[in-house]
Parts: structure tokens; sequence; C-alpha cells
């Protein structure tokens, strides 16, 4: 458990499952609210629970999930962030804000640093989590000026691990469902787009220091991520190795609309700030994510 502490998470399911958190539901210091950011009354959650730390993750995060319903998406991010920046205010509780390298849209910058004001088309199909997060992160800073609060901003890049849903639509998971299932893995586009991933692990730690261990908050958003960049056709032959199946195909099919063509973080300002680097390797990461999926072979079977 977290330091001791006790934890309570907010979450609607709508993306996530609670099978992944059935481990804790029956630990005294862990505490499951079934609820929706954009719906709670933050009064009634500091009343019961007073939260020193507030950890702001609920968002649809991959593409199939936010542009089922876009424009909730949106809202999510701009009065479901809304809703926990009131609740942290009144317990004068820190807050994190969980955002995105996607804030950089298709970057014209190249690795993308904090000072990067970023290039997202307004009206296409990924703005409704791009601006989401982007007006999340606005919200942010309204509340550091006018209120003084303490709060720590992550500009989080692909990150993934294990428990993560087999159907959840981005790269890491489809790669891996797709080789166990013995299918040719699936590129949208020509394969040459790259992006840096980086292991849950890593990404846990970097919350911890921003918001938990240091005395003071940073100024301004921090990159997170893993500075080592691969090409997507590169990953998927990455995958067919760590499962053994070389013999696999790869096919190309249309590319995404808006779909960035590079992403590579510059971290040195975590390296400064937070003394933070990512210390899994790519293969590593892979390799444990790869037996969670194994181990959950069932469910990721084509159905009969
Ligand atoms: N994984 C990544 O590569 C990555 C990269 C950048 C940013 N992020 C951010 O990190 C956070 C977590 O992402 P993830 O990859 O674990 O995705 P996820 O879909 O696994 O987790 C998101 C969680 O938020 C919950 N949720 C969604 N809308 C909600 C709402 N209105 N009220 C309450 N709960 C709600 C979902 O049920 C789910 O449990 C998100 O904010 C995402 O934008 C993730």
């Amino acid at each position: 458990m977290l330091l001791g502490a006790t934890v309570v998470v907010l979450d609607d399911l709508s993306t996530g499952s609670e099978h992944n958190i059935s481990h804790w539901l029956c630990n005294p210091k862990f505490m499951l609210i079934h609820g929706d950011t954009m719906l709670i009354d933050p009064d009634a959650v500091v009343a019961k629970h007073r939260p020193t730390h507030v950890f702001h993750l609920a968002s649809p995060a991959s593409p199939p999930h936010y542009q089922r319903d876009p424009v909730r998406t949106l809202m999510c991010n701009v009065q479901g962030t809304l809703n926990m920046l009131t609740l942290a205010r009144s317990c004068s509780a820190r807050f994190l804000l969980a955002s995105t390298s996607e804030v950089y849209g298709d970057p014209e910058q190249h690795p993308q640093l904090e000072s990067y004001n970023g290039s997202v088309n307004t009206f296409g199909p990924r703005a409704c989590y791009d601006e989401g997060k982007r007006c999340a992160e606005t919200l942010v800073y309204e509340h550091v000026r006018l209120y003084g609060m303490f709060t720590s901003t992550l500009r989080i890049f692909n990150t993934f691990g294990p428990r993560m849903q087999p159907d959840d639509g981005r790269v890491v998971s489809n790669f891996i469902v797709q080789a166990i299932r013995g299918e040719p893995l699936r590129v949208y586009g020509v394969g040459v787009q790259t992006r840096s991933f980086q292991f849950v692990h890593d990404l846990v730690d970097a919350m911890l220091i921003a918001l938990v261990f240091r005395e003071e908050p940073v100024d301004g958003p921090v990159n997170i991520g893993c500075p080592e960049e691969r090409t997507i056709d590169d990953f998927a032959s990455i995958v067919k190795g760590t499962l053994g199946r070389p013999d696999l195909g790869v096919v190309h099919e249309q590319a995404a609309i808006d779909d960035p063509q590079r992403r590579r973080p510059d971290i040195t300002k975590a390296r400064q700030l937070l003394g933070w680097q990512p210390k899994w390797s790519l293969d590593d990461g892979l390799a444990e994510t790869v037996d969670y999926f194994l181990l959950r072979n069932a469910s990721v079977k084509p159905k009969e």
C-alpha cells in the first residue's frame, strides 16, 4: 500500500476494471468509490475522506475509448478536472494532473521540450482528448495563480504494463494480443512513425516523487517518458521476438488521422528537478507485460 496511507479510488469503471484492483478490495485501508469525476460532489468526498494528496488520472486514454464519446472526453477533462481541483483545494491537498504528450499534437519540434507549445489540430478526431488535457493544464495553473495550490502536472508519454485491457486499442496491447492469437500485427500507416515506450513502474515512481516526496512544487509541467525512440515497425519486430513469433507478418493499414509522426520526450527537466529517469528497459517491461497477457490467454483468444 502507498506508504501506509489510506487509498480512496474514485473511478466510474468506464475503461478500467474492478478485476484489476480485486486484490485490494478486502484491505481496510483501501476503498473504491464507483463514481464519475464530472458528477461527484467534491464537498461530500472531502467531508468523508479529507484526502491529503489527489492523483487525478480519470480520463479515457486510448483513441478508440476517447473517440467513442468525444464530447464526454472533453468534459471529463474540463469539468472532471475542475471538480477534482475544487476537492483538493477545499482540504489543502496536493494535486497531481496526469497530462499527456498529446498536448504537443503532431509536433514540429523534436524531441519535445516542455517549453514547446504544441501543434494540435483543434477540430480533428484527436482534439477532444488533446484539447481536453490542454484545458486541464490551464485549470491547474489558474488554481496555482489564484489559490497558491501545490500541484504537479506530468506530461506522460506512451506508458504500458500489466493489467492493460486486451481491447484497450493502444499499440502495445494490440500487438501483444495479435501475436498471442497468431495473427499478423496490424500497423496503421507505413510504420515509420515513432513512439517512446515507458514501463508503468517508472511512471508510478515519478508520480510519487513529484507529489509526495518533494518539499516544493515543480514550476510548470514535466515530461515523463522514456527518451528511447522506436519506429512502430521496429516495435512490431520487438514484440514478435519477445513472444518467440518472428514468423508472424505485419500488415499496414490506413494511417489514423492526425497521428503524431515523431514522439520522444526531452526529460532534462525531470532529471534535474525530480532526480528521476526511467530505470526499466523496454525488453524487461515488455517481458513482464507479455507474461501477464499470456496468463490471461483465454480472454485474448479469438471467440469461437
Ligand atoms: N498510458 C499512457 O500511455 C498515458 C499517456 C499519457 C497520459 N495518460 C493519462 O493517464 C491516465 C490514466 O491512463 P491509462 O492509460 O491508465 O488509461 P485507463 O483507461 O486504463 O485508465 C483511466 C481510468 O479512468 C477511469 N475514468 C475515465 N473517465 C472517468 C470519469 N469521468 N470518472 C471517473 N473515472 C473515470 C477509467 O474507468 C479508468 O479506470 C489518463 O488520464 C491518461 O490520459 C496515460
